[in-house]
């Protein structure tokens, strides 16, 4: 007969039909116990459709026949909740002061530079009413919907994606939502969405130091926050009031990053600070955090934007800010 641990090895691999994740990735093996010839599984039963339980079990007893001296093998599905299994390992929030600065987009370079690494990665877009992750991305929903747990949407390199956006009838609706429901979607979005287990879960915050990211902050145990900010005069400003609202919840900043920095012209060799002159070690002082990037405006990567395929982003500067991230985030 197996052991234990040899019967639970078997079972991380199995897939979980119809959503392409193993049952070890899911976080789903409950229990698993043997008597004499006989094999007991116990598997969480969140976020699977009803067709989906009968599928399983029957794979899971094709895998577990194969072993040697296993004569019965019985399944139970267990009734859980999506945040009772979810086990993520580091939260990080990119915050700004300000709107139309790239946090979205600095947002899906972190999760893309993590998963790289080979990270399990999540990205959750806590910006209800201006949600853009998706898009970015390329992907869009609806993403499976059980009684007990919505399951995220995985990108193209399989960074798992949860986003108002992707629950919309048309991804063009707009969301005029109050703030009570706003609080309500993000509570959702952490305790009914089963991300399984992840090494890191990015969150998008909304824009701004008003309500809507001091709820998201209240709300998520977040434990690093990266702020984004242009090069303008107002900065300054708007950052010191991103760090002065982290502070105040507690929260640790990782480091600042800037976005638009410069747009680099190839045919002169020049880097041109179209937006003003760079301000980056002065808000990394502000934030007493490192500056982990210097982004230019590059067309390139705008274009991947609107096509989707931000994952295929390349760059200089962004291999600089892949880096200096890797050295800042709490490791595994
Ligand atoms: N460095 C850059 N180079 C080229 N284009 C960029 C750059 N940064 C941002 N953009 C473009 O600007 C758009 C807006 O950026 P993004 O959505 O990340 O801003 P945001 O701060 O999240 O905005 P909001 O406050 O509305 O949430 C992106 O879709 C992208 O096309
Ligand atoms: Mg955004």
């Amino acid at each position: 007969m197996p052991t234990v641990a040899e019967v639970k090895t078997a079972l991380e691999a199995v897939l979980v039909p119809g959503v392409m994740r193993s049952l070890d990735k899911m976080n789903l093996i409950k229990d698993v116990g043997i008597e004499g010839d006989k094999v007991n599984v116990s598997i969480a039963n969140a976020a699977l459709m009803k067709d989906t339980q009968a599928g399983l079990a029957g794979k899971i007893k094709e895998i577990l026949a194969k072993l040697d001296g296993v004569k019965e093998i019985v399944v139970t599905f267990v009734e859980t909740k999506p945040k009772d299994i979810n086990q993520i390992k580091n939260i990080i929030a990119v915050m700004s002061g300000k709107g139309g600065v790239g946090k979205s987009l600095v947002a899906s370079l972190t999760a893309t530079s993590l998963r790289r690494q080979n990270y399990e990665v999540g990205v959750l877009d806590a910006d209800i009413t201006g949600p853009s992750i998706p898009k970015m991305f390329g992907i869009s929903g609806p993403p499976p919907i059980a009684e007990n747990g919505i399951l995220p949407v995985q990108t193209h390199s399989g960074i798992e994606v949860m986003s108002i956006n992707l629950l919309l009838p048309t991804e063009d609706d707009a969301v005029i939502w109050r703030g009570p429901l706003i609080g309500h979607t993000i509570t959702q979005f952490w305790e009914e969405v089963l991300w399984g287990k992840l090494d890191y879960l990015i969150v998008d915050l909304p824009p701004g130091t008003a309500d809507a990211p001091l709820t998201v902050l209240q709300q998520i145990p977040i434990s690093g926050i990266i702020i984004v900010f242009t090069p303008q005069d107002l900065t300054a400003m708007v950052v010191r009031k991103a760090v002065k609202m982290a502070r105040q919840m507690n929260k640790s900043i990782l480091g600042v990053v800037e976005n638009m920095s410069y747009l680099y012209i190839p045919e002169i060799k020049k880097k041109m600070e179209i937006f003003g002159k760079s301000n980056g070690e002065e808000m990394a002082k502000t934030a007493e955090a490192p500056l982990l990037g210097q982004l230019p405006i590059d067309p390139e990567l705008a274009k991947l934007c609107d096509e989707g395929n931000i994952e295929r982003y390349n760059s200089e500067a962004y291999n600089t800010y892949t880096q200096k991230l890797l050295d800042v985030l709490p490791k595994k």
